[in-house]
């Protein structure tokens, strides 16, 4: 495919969020222990920064209220979910759901929750906060990693779920 037609847009946040959505992602579930209480919410700006140091980065949104627990915590992991795993992206995307009811769960190297539901995990502690409009960009340190080598992901594209094919 040499040559699209696209519609151009003036930059308001109705179209950023559409353009934006056609950059298809994976979903991560960013999860923390705060005060022994588990604590997550799903993010896509999860990301690789650095391979020496080991550095990634997810964007926190101002308004979240799971992210100043996250953030007090200074220890999470991100999580990225199989492709069967939907309805888990939902319950961590929703306000005031009692997330980890039936959720489960280990341990992992800075006691942040590594999900079950996810195909890879990425062990973190902040190294830096950037301030960056409604969000805040958070980088962490990876201090340990897994996944499965079977594993399969859920991805996100235009603001619905799919999964990957070759
Ligand atoms: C697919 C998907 C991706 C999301 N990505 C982000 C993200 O990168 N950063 C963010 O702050 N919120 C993101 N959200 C929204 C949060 O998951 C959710 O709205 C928020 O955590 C709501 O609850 P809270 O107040 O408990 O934080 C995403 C939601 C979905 C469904």
């Amino acid at each position: 495919m040499n040559s699209v037609r696209k519609e151009v847009l003036a930059p308001d946040p109705a179209a950023l969020r559409t353009v934006l959505g056609h950059f298809a992602t994976g979903v991560a579930i960013i999860t923390a222990l705060d005060d022994d209480e588990p604590v997550g919410m799903a993010c896509n700006s999860f990301t690789s920064v650095s391979l020496d140091p080991q550095l990634v980065l997810f964007c926190a949104a101002k308004s979240s209220t799971t992210w100043p627990r996250i953030q007090a915590a200074r220890k999470w992991a991100a999580n990225i979910l199989a492709e069967d795993a939907e309805q888990t992206c939902r319950l961590f995307a929703e306000k005031g759901a009692d997330r980890f009811a039936h959720i489960a769960y280990s341990a992992g190297r800075s006691g942040a929750p590594v999900l079950e539901a996810a195909i890879a995990f990425v062990d973190c502690e902040t190294l830096a906060e950037h301030d960056a409009g409604d969000h805040v960009i958070v980088v962490g340190r990876v201090l340990e990693l897994g996944y499965a080598p079977e594993g399969k992901p859920l991805l996100f594209y235009r603001g619905g779920y799919g999964r990957f094919e070759v």
